[in-house]
């Protein structure tokens, strides 16, 4: 008697805990995303991922700006840079990290640098096969930072 009392009660509390978990995931579901941002036509966070970890390999093996990442912790660099990314071409996180004006300011950037790294992201894109219409769309993004990461 006592057993099947305590077998029903946790099975009470089975299905309630089943029903809160439920409800809270309704709760923090993530926002769609809209299947013709750049987000969604590059392939999701998997392919950017893909894409940022190719571009650091190229930005550290270039002299002209590999200095500049000298004491940078790159595991950070490479996940701030991959949710940065995301978010710009629409997709469903925020970026949390510093904006762009601020976490570039102390480095006194050139217009070379940028465009050093902006070629480093288009050889990336064109590497991994994304098409040329695209990539122009990704590298507007990116000019759409420049005046911010060169503190102008
Ligand atoms: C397309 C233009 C660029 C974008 C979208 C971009 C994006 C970012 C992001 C998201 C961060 C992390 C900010 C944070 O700490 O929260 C960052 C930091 C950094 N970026 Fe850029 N960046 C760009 C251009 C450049 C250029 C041209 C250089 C140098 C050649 C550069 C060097 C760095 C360095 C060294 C840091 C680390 C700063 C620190 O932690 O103190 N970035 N960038």
């Amino acid at each position: 008697m006592l057993h099947q009392a305590k077998r029903k009660r946790s099975l009470f509390s089975l299905i309630f805990a089943g029903l809160i978990l439920s409800v809270g995931c309704v709760g923090t579901k993530q926002a769609a995303v809209d299947p013709n941002s750049i987000y969604a036509r590059l392939g999701g966070q998997p392919a950017i991922n893909a894409a940022v970890e190719l571009f650091y390999k190229k930005v550290l093996a270039d002299k002209s700006v590999n200095h500049y990442f000298e004491d940078i912790d790159m595991d950070k660099q490479r996940s701030k840079q991959k949710q940065f990314l995301a978010a710009a071409f629409g997709g469903p996180v925020p970026y949390r990290g510093k904006n762009m004006r601020k976490a570039h300011a102390p480095l006194d950037l050139k217009e070379s640098d940028f465009n050093a790294i902006a070629g480093h992201l288009q050889a990336t894109l064109k590497e991994l096969k994304i098409n040329d219409k695209l990539i122009g769309e990704v590298m507007a993004v990116a000019a759409s930072t420049k005046d911010d990461v060169l503190n102008k």
